[in-house]
């Protein structure tokens, strides 16, 4: 079976900025609490309901990627989309982008994983390249969560943004690439965080109006302890299965849902913050978006370097948890 290389990133985020004193003035909240429970200072909102669907965010991201690899649309055979806010109930965002990129003849899904998406559409694309055959396989991580939120409930509105991120994979037989992933999930506990119903072309985000039954609910607290447990378990098994040590990684890239969790699996993983990336300051919480954007970042501003072990993990809805460790193979920056 041949190696499976990450060898591009791209990323997208909406133009409007909706800062914390943007906030004060819709709930009760105050920049200093967001800051100190969360370390969000801002995140990215996508109003503009015609160009910033969920398609065409993750669509730019793509194409960054592609740019980055040196490969074509046409050249890709496999889209795979981890989002929980598609444009549309069907069909997939993956399908919608596959029209955007105007890739006439490849396979397009998405995969519903809550904020874990990337990770677990990552190991789908990764498999699809080991076992059928799979060229050039986009992942991309997407969310218009601005669509589905409460804007009257301070608990949840001013955590979550919009955003895209994507890799492309290939196959090669050089060593390193994507070494491991690990899926985890218990649907025991699906009543953390979950929405009704309801896709990112309904309601228009423009909509910050009352309360509506289909919006995203969450048991923060709760959910706060499973996601400092779970992360640090699925990493300290992907380093276990590699025969790897924490102190052998280069670089972690974690989801970014709140610094606090970040800290708390960084002091369980006996390892400094330095050697986590960070960027929820300003886009917060995005999801299945946020480790590829995360991912881009660190890729285009050299955090990342060949031969580096790159551990991605994630935690989100379902509830659902996952890991991947990456070899880093990719030099180019843009
Ligand atoms: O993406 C993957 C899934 N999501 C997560 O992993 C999120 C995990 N959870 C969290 O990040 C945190 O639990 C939150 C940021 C959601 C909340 O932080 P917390 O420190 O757990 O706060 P809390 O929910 O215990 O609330 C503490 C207080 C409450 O007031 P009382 O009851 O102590 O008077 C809340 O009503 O803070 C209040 N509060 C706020 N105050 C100002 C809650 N939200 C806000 C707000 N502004 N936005």
């Amino acid at each position: 079976m041949p190696n499976v290389h990450l060898t591009g990133t791209g990323c997208c985020l909406p133009e409007h900025v909706l800062t914390n004193h943007d906030l004060e003035a819709i709930v009760d909240t105050s920049d200093e609490w967001i800051r100190r429970r969360t370390g969000i200072c801002e995140r990215r909102i996508a109003r503009n309901i015609d160009d910033e669907t969920t398609a065409r965010l993750g669509a730019r991201a793509a194409r960054k990627a592609l740019a980055m690899a040196g490969v074509e649309p046409e050249d890709i055979d496999t889209i795979i989309v981890g989002t929980v806010t598609a444009d549309r109930q069907f069909p997939s965002a993956a399908c919608m982008i596959q029209k955007e990129l105007g890739i006439a003849d490849a396979a397009a899904y998405d995969v519903s994983a809550g904020c874990s998406g990337f990770i677990f559409a990552l190991e789908a694309a990764a498999n699809s390249i080991r076992v059928n055959g799979a060229a050039n396989v986009l992942v991309i991580g997407v969310e218009r969560l601005s669509s589905i939120l409460n804007w009257n409930d301070r608990n949840t509105c001013v955590l979550l943004g919009d955003g895209a991120g994507a890799i492309l994979l290939q196959p090669d037989p050089g060593p390193g690439g994507v070494l491991t992933t690990h899926l985890r999930s218990d649907g025991a506990q699906w009543d953390l965080l979950y929405a009704e119903y309801g896709n990112s072309s309904n309601p228009p985000i423009a909509d910050m109006g009352p309360a509506k039954p289909f919006f995203l609910k969450m048991e923060g607290n709760r959910l706060f302890k499973h996601a400092v447990t779970c992360l640090s378990r699925i990493a300290r098994m992907a380093l276990e299965k590699n025969g790897l040590d924490i102190d052998d990684v280069a670089l972690v890239v974690p989801h970014q849902a709140n610094i606090r969790i970040i800290r708390a699996v960084a002091e369980k993983l006996n390892i400094g913050m330095d050697r986590f990336f960070v960027n929820l300051s300003k886009y917060g919480n995005t999801s299945s978006a946020s480790i590829p954007i995360a991912l881009d970042e660190a890729q285009r501003g050299g955090r990342i370097q060949p031969g580096d072990n790159v551990l991605l993990i994630s935690f989100g809805a379902g509830l659902t948890w996952g890991s991947a460790l990456i070899k880093w193979t990719c030099d180019r920056r843009e």
